[in-house]
Formats: C-alpha cells, structure tokens, sequence
C-alpha cells in the first residue's frame, strides 16, 4: 500500500460554480480555502445560464410579490421561511455580486438615470430579473473566477474529484474532509479540512436529455447520502421546456425570458396552444409549460414544438439574445424571420441535501450550497431564475456559520490512506459505457415528465441491477471519471425514483398518471440518512 498525498486547509469547497466561488470569496479574508473542481474552474451549470437572477430593484416590484410567486410556483411544498429569507437577502447578494463587477444590462430611464435592465420569465408577475444579455451565467462565473484567481488564501485545484467524504467511522457524525482523484496524476489523495462544503451542483445528467454540462452529475447528493445525510424532495426533478431541438445543439438552452419578452409557443402551422392549459399562457411556471409541449408532441406526434419570436424587431431580438440568436444562425435558423424547433430537457435538481438556513446538513462541518442542496425555497417546483439567487444567499449563510465556528480545532483523528492494492485497471469500459446509456435512457422514458407506478417500479428494479453492477465494478477496479459519475448517478438515480414512489399524488414537477390529484395536505419526500461503507 503506498503512501497518500494530505492536503490540509481549513474550508475544503467541493464545486467552482456561483455556489462554491461565493463561499470562498465570502470565507477567504479569514479561513485558508480549498476549491475543488473536477473540470476546469469555468465549467459547471452556473457558466450557462442565459436568464438572469431574480431581486426586487423595481419600485412597482416588492419583496412579498417575489414571495408569493415562489409559493405559487413551488405548488404548495415551499417552506415560506426559506423564501421570505431568500427574498429578503436577495438585493443585498445582487448588490455584492455587482461589487465585484458583475456586468448586468443597465438602461437609461425617462429621467436620464441609469438603472438595472429587468427581464421576465415564467411564474414572476413583474420584471425582476437582472441579467447580462442571454448569458448572464457567464458573466457571474468569470467575475468570480477572476477574484478567486487573485486571492492568496484560495487554492484553486482543477481537475480533481471529490470521490468520499471522510469521517472518523461509520457511527461518527462529523466530516473530516474527503477523498479526491487527482485527474492530472491519476492518484487519490486526501484532504483534511476544518468545514468542508459541497457546492457540486446537480444532477440531471442522470437523465437522456439535459440542459446541463456533463459535470452535473449528483456527485454532492451522493457522497453526501453514503455519509450519512438527510435527502428530500427527489422526485422534482424540472425540465426546461424549451432547448434547442436540433442533431448538432447538444445541451442548448432556449432562455424562457424570451417568452417574457413576448416569444409564443406553436405547432409547426403557427398555431400557439399554451393558452389551452393555463390563463398565464406563455409565462406559466415551467412544469405547467413543459408538460404541455409534452403533451401537444405526443398528441400530433411532433418530435418539437415551436418557439416564435420573430414578430418583433430583428434588432430588438438580436440585442437582447445575441448568443442564442449566432447559436440558431450558425445551425441554420433566423430566429429574426423564424420560428425554433423546441423540446423540454432535465434542467435542475429542486430536491438535494437537506440543509438549514445556515446551509448545515446532518453532519457536523459538513455544509451544501446551490443546487446540490434542499433549502426549502423551490417546493414542487423551482421559479426560473431563483436559482443563481438561491447559490449567493446561502453561500453568505454558510459563511457567517463557519466565521461563528471559527474556533473549532483540526480533528487529530487518523485518517486512513486510500487502499488501492486490491484494485487493477479495467480493460472494460465498455461496461461502464453501456450502463451510462441504459440508466439515463430508462430514467427518461420512465422517470421523466410524466410518470407511472408501473414505469418507477420497473426503473427501480434496473437500479438494483447496475447498482450492483457499479459495486462490483468500483470495489475491483482503479477509480475513473466515468466510473466515480456512474456510481453517484445511480445512487441519485435511486433517490429520485424512492421519492417519487412515496408521492402518492401529482403536484408541480411530479405528474403521476395513477395518481393525478393533487393532495390537500403538501408534505416533503424525506429520506433519512443512514451511514454506509466507502469503498
Ligand atoms: P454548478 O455551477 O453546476 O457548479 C458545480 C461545480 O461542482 C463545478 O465546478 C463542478 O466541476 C464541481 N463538481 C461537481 N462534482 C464534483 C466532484 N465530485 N468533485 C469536484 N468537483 C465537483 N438559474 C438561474 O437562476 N438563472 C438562469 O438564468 C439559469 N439558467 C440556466 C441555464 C442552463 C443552461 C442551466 C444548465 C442552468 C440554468 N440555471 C439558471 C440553473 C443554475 O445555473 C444552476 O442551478 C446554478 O448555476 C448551480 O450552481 P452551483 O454552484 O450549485 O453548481
Ligand atoms: C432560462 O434562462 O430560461 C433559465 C432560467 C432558469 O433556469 O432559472
């Protein structure tokens, strides 16, 4: 057995996205940080975000109209508390976030001021969404990326994976940090931390179609379940109504302001059908939406709907979404004389770890933020651009936590190395490849967006299959990437279809056919944690 790299600090920060990179900057004057990342810095959902992050900043607006559009949207299953505070908090985070020089469009208003320009999107009744054109995720993660870059209590580690969180044993309820593959050396080592927080995002690449990078994986949920964490709310996984629907746009949004700057959606002749299935129409909150394009392509037996916005302006239309305006030129389509070709895709993970509102979860020193985490605030169904929002609030939660426990020693528990004498290289990957394929296959068809018990039972029995599978796998042979996303996958997989089962009804992203009602009485999907080994 060969001897393990340690690495000390005293916050290790699983994930670089507007989670992770607030946290740190946030922590850094005080705490010696460590920032993990599997990909490079950049890479994650936070860099593709087009829409924008939602504040009140308009004087019409006010903090109890964002509150009660978040509970509208979430159908019942938001805790109120989380998003008063998250609503609350927001202009203050806006405000920091610009600080460091976040560029948000501004516009001149009649009296010659500059002012923040505010979009729409789906669910909000007013315009309270600051962005930066149609990428406004790119303009956090660079901002960010920029200042983590230059502060020297931030140690940046690229391409490295979180592969376990440590604890002293099973029994134990307190995180000593993690085990990590070192992707530039093939080498796991270990990082012992004071605090250690997962920022990894989330996880809808457990499902065929998906709007997110390859990174979301649900890697955070699943270490953190096998530690021993509280899960809640898997089963609402969203989907995006609308991403590009073309051989050559992998992944490709379609943000949904532009339905808030007036795009309608129709059949292939131009006829528009949202208003069939709610008084909102176009802006209706997203699972209304992309149930009902689900529901019109499987009636006509469509392979995509249609997203028009070419009655207004061209160059309305080309300032306001340049990127997806050379995306769509580049494949072909004038969006400026032309309607684009749309399906809905798994977008974002509303459930997670279960945190409080100073992102704590089950286990001491162990904090999640962003999407990896279940705060309370997105219910049965996430409103569009509170997410962004939900990463910097909580980010500043967990940080005010960890500078109140800022006393706390180093563990001086041994940490055990990390045992590969048993394990040789696979000459397989073709198995890991095919179980890829099948779990995300099967998690579309019979876990997407509309569901059945027949079809989860089914799901959950290939779960058991793969899983075991993975185990074998994962306890015989070196650690890969493919192998360690696999394995969280599976789990997260597992998750989801367990929440979705205890669900005895449809409500927001959770549409049963057996159980179509909606109950009286909304109640959380909470699963328990429970310790399990590591490897
Ligand atoms: P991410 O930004 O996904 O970052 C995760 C990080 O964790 C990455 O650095 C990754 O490398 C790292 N990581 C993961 N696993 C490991 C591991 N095992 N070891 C080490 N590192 C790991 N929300 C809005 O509010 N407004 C929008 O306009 C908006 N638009 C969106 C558009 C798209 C296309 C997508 C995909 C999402 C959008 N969302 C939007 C959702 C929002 O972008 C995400 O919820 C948010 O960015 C999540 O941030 P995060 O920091 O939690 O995770
Ligand atoms: C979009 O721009 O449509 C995505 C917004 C979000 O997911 O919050």
């Amino acid at each position: 057995m060969g001897s393990t790299v340690e690495h000390r600090c005293d916050v290790l920060i699983i994930g670089s996205g507007a989670a992770g990179l607030s946290l740190a900057l946030k922590l850094a004057d005080s705490f010696n940080v460590i920032v993990l990342s599997k990909s490079n810095l950049s890479e994650g959902s936070t860099r593709y975000a087009q829409g924008g992050i939602a504040a009140v900043f308009d004087e019409g607006d006010s903090i109890e109209s964002h509150i009660a559009d978040t509970l509208d949207a979430g159908a019942g299953l938001c805790e109120e508390a989380a998003v008063r505070y998250t609503a609350t908090e927001a202009k203050k985070c806006l405000n920091w976030l610009i600080k460091f020089g976040v560029p948000f469009d501004q516009e001149t208003d009649e009296k010659g001021n500059l002012r923040f320009h505010l979009t729409r999107e789906g669910g909000h009744s007013h315009r309270r969404i600051l962005h930066a054109a149609d990428a406004t995720g790119k303009a956090v993660q660079t901002t960010l990326v920029d200042a983590v870059q230059q502060h020297p209590n931030i140690h940046l580690f690229e391409r490295y994976n979180a592969i376990d969180l440590i604890k002293h044993d099973n029994s134990s309820k307190e995180c000593l940090g993690a085990y990590v593959w070192n992707r530039n050396c093939e080498h796991v080592e270990v990082i012992r931390s004071r605090f250690t927080a997962l920022a990894t995002g989330g996880a809808s690449k457990v499902y065929q179609y998906t709007s997110n990078p390859d990174v979301s994986s649900g890697d955070g949920i699943a270490m953190a379940w096998r530690a021993g964490c509280s899960v809640v709310n898997m089963e609402f996984n969203q989907f995006h109504p609308t991403c590009l629907f073309h051989p050559e746009a992998r992944n490709f949004l379609i943000t949904e302001a532009l339905r808030g700057e007036g795009a309608v959606l129709c059949h292939e002749d131009g006829t528009p059908f949202m208003k069939k299935f709610d008084e909102r129409g176009d802006l209706a909150p997203r699972d209304i939406v992309a149930r009902a394009i689900d529901f019109e392509m499987k009636r006509k037996g469509a392979d995509c709907m249609y997203l028009d916005i070419s009655h207004k302006p061209a160059d309305f239309i080309v300032k306001h979404f340049p990127n997806i305006y050379r995306k769509c030129r580049s494949l072909g389509i004038d969006i400026t004389r032309q309607p684009i070709p749309v399906v809905p895709a798994a977008h974002y993970s509303c459930g997670g770890v279960k945190t409080d509102f100073t992102a704590k979860t089950d286990i001491e020193n162990l904090y999640a933020v962003g999407e990896v985490a279940y705060t309370g605030l997105h219910g049965a169904n996430r409103m569009a651009s509170n997410s962004l929002l939900e990463c910097v609030v909580f980010a500043h939660a967990a940080a005010e936590h960890i500078e109140s426990q800022k006393e706390r020693e180093h563990s001086t528990v041994d940490i055990p190395p990390w045992d590969e004498s048993q394990v040789g290289n696979s000459d397989e990957e073709v198995i890991i490849q095919h179980n890829w394929h099948e779990l995300r296959l099967f998690m579309w068809d019979y876990v997407g967006i509309v569901r059945t018990d027949k079809r989860l039972e089914r799901a959950l029995r290939r779960i058991e299959l793969l899983q075991q599978e993975i185990h074998d796998y994962y306890a015989n042979f070196r650690v890969s990437n493919n192998l360690l996303e696999l394995r969280n996958l599976v789990t997260v997989a597992e998750l989801i279809v367990r929440c979705a089962m205890m669900r005895k009804e449809s409500r927001g992203l959770h549409y049963n056919l057996d159980y179509p009602e909606t109950l009286k009485e909304a109640k959380i999907s909470l699963l328990v944690g429970r310790n399990q080994d590591s490897k």
